[in-house]
């Protein structure tokens, strides 16, 4: 077993919070460990919650398509989320999902840590404000600082970008095509990043 299939399996039991008692199941990262970029998430969706792994769902299949077009292998990539389990209301048969709150971020961090160690990757990409936040500070700003390198107290590069599901949820079409055209392009910089590497 390597140091990441051992952290997963942890994690499989993990009791840090509440969250696991209505969640299917864990959704630990993947990918490989020396993969060099690592995208961090907020929290799996129904989609993740059922499948037990990040980034299936909808938003998963945007971020794809966004990393190709800017040349972002899957293969160099491990995804993760800075919640680990779903957190949700039950309406009816639907799952409406809940924001995770500051005790689950800080209860799910030290997996984070953990995978952040083990991957060790060259540059870590928060996607969107709750991701950043558990990874940057409490007072990082997504709006303000999407796109550029930001300077924290690790080591990989840093930086932040819109939560994809924030694109699906565009008004119309046309905010839509812009949204995805700005994603397009805070992608780019990570990938050059890795490139210059
Ligand atoms: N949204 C996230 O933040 N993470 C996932 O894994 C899926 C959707």
């Amino acid at each position: 077993m390597d140091d990441l299939e051992r952290l997963r399996a942890q994690a499989a039991d993990c009791r840090n919070c509440d969250l696991w008692e209505h969640a299917t199941q864990t959704v630990f990262g993947e990918g490989r460990p020396g993969a060099p970029l690592m995208f961090v998430g907020e929290q799996p969706g129904d989609h993740e919650d059922l499948e037990g792994s990040p980034f299936v769902g909808p938003a998963g299949a945007l971020l794809d398509k966004a990393m190709a077009e800017v040349g972002i292998a899957r293969d160099d990539v491990y995804v993760t989320n800075a919640v680990k389990h779903f957190k949700f209301e039950q309406r009816g048969k639907r799952r409406i999902h809940k924001r995770p709150g500051a005790t689950e971020l800080k209860a799910c961090h030290p997996w984070l840590d953990a995978e952040l160690e083990v991957v060790h990757p060259r540059m870590v990409c928060a996607l969107g404000a709750i991701a950043a936040q558990s990874l940057y500070g409490s007072k990082f700003k997504v709006t303000v600082m999407r796109g550029q390198l930001v300077s924290w107290d690790r080591e990989p590069a840093a930086m932040a970008t819109v939560h994809p599901s924030s694109i699906l949820r565009a008004p119309d079409d046309a905010a839509r095509r812009s949204a995805y055209a700005e994603f397009v392009n805070d992608l780019q910089v990570a990938a050059s990043v890795l490139d210059a590497a």
